[in-house]
């Protein structure tokens, strides 16, 4: 019976480095820093992505969108608002040659940030976009001649155990390796939607799942709108360039259990936690990844991989504590407050198991 909220949960895990929001302060902070220089944003209508857009837009600079495909991104009312004020441009980032003309033809580049990330995480996707596609944009901003470059990554790589943390180091290592372009390598402990998957069973009824005692993890995520506004002030503040930047929100430590209880504040029932063991996960990723070595199947192996990113968000703190690390204003509790009210964007990752959308 607790099957469907375990696997929701599980790929809500999955989804933590993939990862909406408005809130209206600081407005009147910053606005006019951009002013005469061109940023250009790579995977501009992913989670973070389109929020980094607008802040820029935001903050006067001259904001070029890079999309994979512009009518999708202009016809979906989760992004295109996101956009405005920016210019769309339709590229294939896992093309070298398509991506080195489409920012050739910018004029001066002062800043890219890349905001490329693999939706699955499984190794194939991994390697193309977290690797591969992310080393592309770097060359092509090279050579249009861009100053500074800042590259959205993942705490997690911290300690890596799955595949994509392997294609994300892989390309972090080139960045640091080259002196072309000043750099900086921001890495944010979770995403507010990667917390939030569970608003909707909870809605509905069903218990909020949690692993071990609830107690084994804990972690401070950050907005991505706190987090839009860091990875664009890396491009001026010297003292984030040249740098791995762990990142985490202004929240305290917050165990799943905590995140629980606030989120039941947040829709007004009483707490009805489900305590799922650990051994579970193990369990169902040993049998599949039995299963994956005997078929040799691709897709099997992917669904263990799956397993393993799930399990890997159980067990591990997404947590920064040191007062560098924790930047933002925007609290946790706030964000559920908000969407218990508004709902929250659909994502195929975290609000249903099953089949998620090709894109
Ligand atoms: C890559 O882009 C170039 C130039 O736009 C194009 O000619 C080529 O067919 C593309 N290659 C692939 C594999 O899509």
């Amino acid at each position: 019976m607790f099957l469907r909220p375990l696997l929701i949960l599980l790929f809500a895990g999955a989804s933590a480095f993939t990862v909406p929001s408005t809130s209206r302060f600081r407005l009147a902070l910053k606005a006019g820093e951009g002013e005469g220089k061109t940023l250009v944003v790579a995977g501009a209508s992913g989670y973070i992505g389109k929020s980094t857009v607008k802040e820029a837009v935001r903050q006067g600079y001259k904001t070029i969108s890079l999309v994979r495909s512009k009518s999708s991104a202009l016809s979906n009312p989760a992004v295109e608002p996101y956009l405005s004020g920016s210019e769309i441009i339709e590229t294939d980032v896992t093309n070298l040659s398509s991506l080195k003309s489409t920012l050739s033809t910018l004029g001066p580049i002062d800043t890219a940030i890349s905001c490329l990330a693999s939706r699955s995480g499984v190794k194939k996707d991994a390697y193309l976009i977290d690797y591969q596609a992310t080393s592309n944009f770097l060359k092509a901003s090279t050579s249009a001649g861009a100053r500074h470059f800042t590259l959205l990554s993942a705490f997690c790589c911290k300690n890596p155990w799955l595949q994509f943390q392997q294609a994300k180091l892989k390309f972090e290592s080139e960045l640091q390796d080259q002196d072309d372009l000043t750099y900086s390598i921001v890495r944010p402990t979770a995403f507010f939607k990667s917390v939030s998957g569970q608003l909707e069973v909870v809605q509905m009824g069903a218990p909020f799942v949690m692993f071990g005692d609830g107690e084994v993890t804990r972690c401070n995520p950050i907005a991505e709108k706190d987090l839009a506004q860091y990875l664009i002030d890396c491009g001026r503040d010297t003292k984030r360039q040249g740098k791995i930047l762990n990142l985490g929100g202004p929240d305290e430590p917050l165990t799943m259990k905590k995140q629980g209880e606030m989120l039941y504040k947040a829709v007004g029932k009483d707490p009805n936690f489900f305590y799922a063991p650990l051994w579970l996960f193990d369990f169902i990723i040993d049998n599949i990844q039995k299963l994956a070595d005997l078929t040799g199947l691709e897709a099997l192996e992917d669904a263990a991989e799956t397993g393993r990113i799930g399990k890997y968000y159980a067990v591990e703190d997404m947590l920064t504590t040191e007062p560098e690390e924790k930047f933002g204003s925007i609290t946790l509790q706030q964000h559920y407050d908000k969407i218990a009210v508004d709902g929250q964007e659909y994502d195929p990752y975290t609000t249903m198991f099953a089949a998620p959308k090709k894109n």
